[in-house]
């Protein structure tokens, strides 16, 4: 067991013994840390809750043939122990330092000249998404840099100048970081070397991050009042929001058995661990109904950390991938110390945020059937607005006509139930109907009484199954 947290700041190895550094504990937040300081007060504090991007700071960790992967991350939802073993990357390390005073990157000198900030307040964060784009695209196109920066809120300056900054900066990718690359990868792998489970013990708090499947099934069983986190991106709002003191913490974000990708001639199996921006890539090709979804999802810096396994454990009402995990037929795949069980992601949600997970379980694989010929697939998610929001309604549809009728069909929503759920009642009726505009007419009355959704901050139940319906109506249009 090793007790402390290690990684690379400023180009030096950064060892963190809790037990010592008094006012620091296990979740103590990396903007907490890097705020309580004197050196890297740039990053800022705002929303604490994904939401603004303030806090955006980068993290590299070693990728293939010595490089280094880059990512954007909302530094407001990270806990210390999760950036072990990797390279903390703040707005102050952007510039070159020399003789003659500093050298602005790139990405902060285009942010001068085409004006790109005012108060400043969002700036080092919008300059640290800046920087992560500048690191994994050349010659960006415009949705991909507005996809960069969708995390990162401005109030003043408007975002068209920020848009041109990363246009203009994003040319080569060569930077001063990019010479010390064989360094930090060193160095990161001196620290991750012979990797042990990290076990961090304060008088109040017990952090586990476990390296392996085995250890962490082992500990699950062990602490099965354990706060279970992979991307912590909805755990952490327990304590960032809710002021929840969480004494007990099960981290299997570093699990790489869990951050696999495979294709057999039958099925996608996709690790739990994945994270939601890896999974959007892999299915952009293959599974495009799961891809338009995850485009949308969160913002990049969300993406980046949150995973699969986390979106399904949480089963929330509004989860994005459930209904079109539904809609796919997924099957979930999970594991204790001693056995292995594979269940349909439909047996799998039992309830408003309850799931058949056994406390010494874990979801460990997500399996996707490949899509039969001839079955067509739609999803559609209704939120306030475009990016970084929560859905109102998503719905995701599964048809298979045979000469005109229907001959299977799955209507599955979000939104409209206090968990994801079919439309069974409509199905049933469209079931062995001819695939027009009629019955869908007829299909839309049925689906508008099957549920009674909540009426909430986002939109009334009234205006849900109305949405509902009409999505029905968009998918019908759309395959005909
Ligand atoms: C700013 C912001 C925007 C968001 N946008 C969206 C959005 O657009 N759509 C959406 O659906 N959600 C959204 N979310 C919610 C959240 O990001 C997702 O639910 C995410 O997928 C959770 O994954 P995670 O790995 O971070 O989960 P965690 O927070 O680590 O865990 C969530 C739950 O899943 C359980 N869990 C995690 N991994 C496993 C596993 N392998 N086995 C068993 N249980 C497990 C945990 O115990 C916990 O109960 C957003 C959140 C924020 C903060
Ligand atoms: S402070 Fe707003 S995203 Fe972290
Ligand atoms: S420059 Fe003021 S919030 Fe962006």
């Amino acid at each position: 067991m090793q007790h402390t947290v290690r990684f690379v700041l400023d180009d030096k190895i950064v060892e963190i013994d809790f037990l010592k550094v008094p006012g620091l504990k296990p979740s103590t937040t990396v903007l907490n840390y890097l705020r309580s300081g004197p050196l890297h007060k740039g990053v800022k504090e705002s929303c604490t809750e994904g939401d603004c991007g303030a806090c955006t700071i980068v993290v590299a960790e070693p990728g293939n043939n010595g490089s280094l992967i880059y990512k954007a991350l909302d530094s407001c939802l990270v806990f210390l122990p999760m950036i072990h073993g990797k390279q903390l990357i703040t707005v102050e390390n952007l510039a070159l330092s020399g003789k003659n005073g500093n050298t602005l990157h790139p990405v902060q000198q285009m942010m001068i000249e085409t004006n790109g900030t005012q108060c400043g307040y969002c700036t080092p964060g919008i300059v640290m998404s800046l920087f992560a784009l500048f690191k994994n695209h050349i010659d960006p196109s415009r949705e991909v840099i507005e996809d960069a920066l969708t995390g990162n809120l401005c109030r003043c300056t408007g975002y068209e100048p920020i848009l041109e900054a990363a246009r203009k900066a994003c040319t080569d990718g060569k930077d001063h970081f990019s010479g010390r690359e064989k360094m930090i990868f060193s160095m990161l792998k001196e620290i991750t070397t012979g990797r042990k489970t990290l076990e961090i013990q304060t008088e109040k708090q017990t952090y586990y991050k476990p390296f392996t499947l085995a250890e962490a099934l082992r500990l699950r069983k062990k602490n099965p009042e354990a706060a279970l986190i992979s991307g912590s991106t909805d755990v952490a709002l327990r304590q960032t929001k809710n002021r929840e003191f969480l004494p007990l913490i099960l981290d299997i974000s570093a699990i790489d058995e869990l951050k696999t990708f495979r294709e057999s001639n039958d099925n996608y199996v996709f690790g739990a661990g994945l994270t939601l921006e890896q999974v959007k890539d892999i299915t952009e090709k293959r599974i495009p109904s799961f891809h338009k979804i995850l485009k949308i999802f969160g913002s990049l810096q969300i993406r980046n950390i949150a995973t699969i396994g986390g979106n399904i454990g949480s089963a929330s009402p509004i989860g994005d991938t459930l209904p079109v995990l539904f809609a796919l037929g997924a099957k979930i795949k999970i594991s204790s110390p001693t056995l292995k069980r594979i269940i349909g992601i439909e047996d799998f949600i039992t309830g408003y945020r309850q799931t058949c997970l056994r406390n010494d379980e874990l979801i460990t694989e997500v399996i996707v059937p490949k899509t039969p010929s001839g079955v067509t697939f739609g999803s559609y998610k209704v939120s306030k607005r475009k990016d970084l929001d929560i859905s109102t309604v998503t719905g995701a549809f599964r048809l298979k006509t045979l000469e005109g009728i229907v001959a299977e069909i799955v209507l599955a929503f979000g939104g409209m139930a206090a968990m994801t759920k079919r439309a069974l009642k409509t199905e049933e009726y469209l079931e062995g109907k001819k695939w027009t505009r009629e019955t869908i007419q007829e299909a839309m009355i049925i689906l508008n009484r099957e549920f009674d959704p909540l009426s909430d901050a986002r939109a009334g139940a009234e205006f849900r199954k109305t949405v509902a319906a009409n999505l029905l109506l968009k998918f019908y249009l759309e395959t005909n």
